[in-house]
Parts: C-alpha cells; structure tokens; sequence
C-alpha cells in the first residue's frame, strides 16, 4: 500500500504542520477533530455522555522543540483536567510525553508530567500516556514508572502490538490500567512486526494475557472482528465487564460505538482537539486510506 508510507512522511512535515494551524480545521478534519479550544471539546464530550458514551479528551500537540512550548502545554493540560471537572463530564485525559518536553529536557518533561497528574489526582480523575514512535517507547515506560510509585492509580499509558517486546512489556505491567492498541507508526522489521496478519493475531494474544492477569484493559481498536473475539473470551472466562472498556477515536464507526454502549459495555471515544490537528490527520489517513474520502470532502466543501 503507497499511501500509507506517504500520510505517514507528511504527517512528520514540520512547515506543513506549522501553516495547518493558521488554517483553522481543514480538509475534513472537523469530522475527526473535535474543535479548536477547551469549550469546543467539552461540547464535543457532553453529547457523547448523552449518548452513553465516555471520553478521554487530548490536546494536539506535534514538535515541541523549546521550554516554553512544554510549559505552554502542561497548563493547557491542567485546564482541561479543571473544565472537565467544572463541567461535569465523564471524561479523562490522553497526552504525548513529547508534548510535555521529552524531546527538549527529559527532567522537564517529568517535571510537567509530575504537575498534571497530581491536579488528575486530587480530582479523582486519569491521565493515559498515548505511546509514540519506538525511539520514545522506553522513556515512556520509565517515567510511568517513576509517576507510578506516587500516584498509583492516577496514570496508565499504551501499549502497541506490533512491538516484540509488547508480551514482556504486558508481563512487567501486570496491574496497570493499560490501553492496548495495534500501534500506529512506522517502524523497522528490527523492533516491530511487519505482517498485519501477526500483528491481529499478537494483539488478541496481549489483549487476553492482559485481561487475564486480571489487569484493567483498554481495548482501543475499529476492529469488529477483535471486539467480538474479546466479547466472547470475556463471556467464557467471566471477566467482570467492569476490568475493561472499549476505546475508538472520535468520528469513527459511531453507529458501532453506540451499538457496543447500548449492549451495556464502556465505551470511551478518543477526543482530539486544538489547532495542532495536521499530523493527527495524516496518521489516521495513514491506517485507512479509505478516510481520504473524508479530506475529499473537506476541501471540495471549503
Ligand atoms: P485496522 O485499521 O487494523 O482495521 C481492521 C479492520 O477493522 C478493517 O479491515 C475494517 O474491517 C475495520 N475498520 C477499521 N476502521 C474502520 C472504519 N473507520 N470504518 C469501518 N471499518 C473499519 N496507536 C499508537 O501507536 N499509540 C497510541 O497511543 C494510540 N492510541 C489510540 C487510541 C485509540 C482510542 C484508538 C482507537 C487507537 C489508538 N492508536 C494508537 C491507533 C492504533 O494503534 C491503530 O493504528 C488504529 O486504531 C488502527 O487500527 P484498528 O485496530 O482500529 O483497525
């Protein structure tokens, strides 16, 4: 498939990423994106709420390269976790380490990390660590670590499939509410597996290695045919329906959302928001070229 090499090169296009934010949502990704500011997102969660739907929401961030932006980004993180708070939803929060620092100071960015989960805490609320590329992925790991051992039960982050190191990762992390996912970006034969094939059949197994451990899942995939299978080992293994959710971003597969609420399960939506939308859009037309359609549309509407 050529496309997906190609929204995945332009997703990582800094100048672009720049000029999208000056453009305001475009190319249809108001479809996928749920506004620009906090109040736009809360709006965006409570009709979800209504429909039997939870969330976590995200501010979009890509490239943070100074101090300030990190900063910028952590208070910005706050505010969200206190609108979520004054507003009622049932709502937590997603974010990237790189958004907070990683790649400017790695002190710095667990410092940011350190302030957002403590509010989380005191708020009686969640913060998940999105996973990013595999350069990021033990750092990741480490900070979650480190956060762990003060705020145990406020901090969870995501674990991806395609790496081979997932069923260790799974095994060290028993007891931690994780987010399990197929994994998003391109990486090397050397780290990760090529075949979608494997990368199904690993990700029902760390799914169920998880669930059995008896460890909170969150099983973050568009994949009907996974979200039956799961349904199914759930029923024969009589694991509680409330150790785990279903997770599907926003604007995907909503008559199947609501389906899998309706039939009594959590199911939480993955809510983007902010100007730095670019690079979010470009990894989603990256897994199903199919989206295209929808940035067909957007431009053709503009
Ligand atoms: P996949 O794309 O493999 O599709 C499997 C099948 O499902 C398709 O063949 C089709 O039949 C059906 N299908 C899928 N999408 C459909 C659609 N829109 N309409 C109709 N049918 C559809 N990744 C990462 O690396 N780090 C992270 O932190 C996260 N976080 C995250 C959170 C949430 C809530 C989600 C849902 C996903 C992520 N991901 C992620 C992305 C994840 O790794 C993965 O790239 C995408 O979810 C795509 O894989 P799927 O499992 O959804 O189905």
């Amino acid at each position: 498939m050529v496309l997906r090499p190609m929204f995945l090169y332009l997703s990582k296009n800094k100048v672009l990423n720049r000029s999208a934010k000056r453009w305001g949502l475009r190319m249809g990704a108001k479809q996928i994106v749920a506004g620009v500011t906090i109040d736009d997102a809360m709006t965006a969660v409570k009709k979800l709420n209504e429909f039997g739907l939870v969330a976590t929401v995200d501010h979009l961030g890509e490239f943070i390269t100074s101090k300030e932006e990190a900063i910028e980004s952590t208070t910005y993180c706050i505010k969200t976790l206190e609108a979520i708070a004054d507003t009622g939803v049932t709502c937590n929060l997603s974010l990237k380490l790189t958004q907070l620092g990683l790649d400017v100071e790695r002190e710095l960015c667990y410092e940011n990390m350190r302030k957002i989960v403590g509010r989380a805490a005191e708020l009686g609320n969640f913060v998940r660590i999105d996973m990013e590329d595999f350069a990021h992925c033990q750092q990741t790991l480490d900070i979650l670590s480190t956060l762990r051992r003060e705020f145990p039960r406020s901090v969870g982050t995501v674990i991806q499939a395609y790496l081979y190191r997932a069923k260790q990762d799974i095994y060290d992390l028993k007891g931690v509410n994780l987010r399990l996912v197929k994994g998003a970006y391109k990486e090397s034969p050397q780290v990760a597996i090529q075949s979608k094939k494997q990368i199904d059949e690993n990700y029902l197994s760390i799914i169920k290695q998880h669930l059995k451990s008896g460890s909170y899942t969150a099983i973050a995939t568009h994949d009907h045919v996974i979200i039956q299978k799961v349904k199914a080992f759930c029923r024969v293994e009589k694991i509680p329906r409330s150790q785990f959710e279903f997770q599907m971003l926003y604007g995907f597969r909503k008559e199947l959302q609501e389906k899998i609420a309706a039939e009594g399960y959590t199911m939480r939506i993955y809510v983007p928001y902010g100007t730095d939308w670019y690079g979010y859009f470009m990894r989603r037309l990256a897994e199903r070229p199919q989206n295209v359609s929808f940035a067909l549309r957007g431009l053709l509407s503009k």
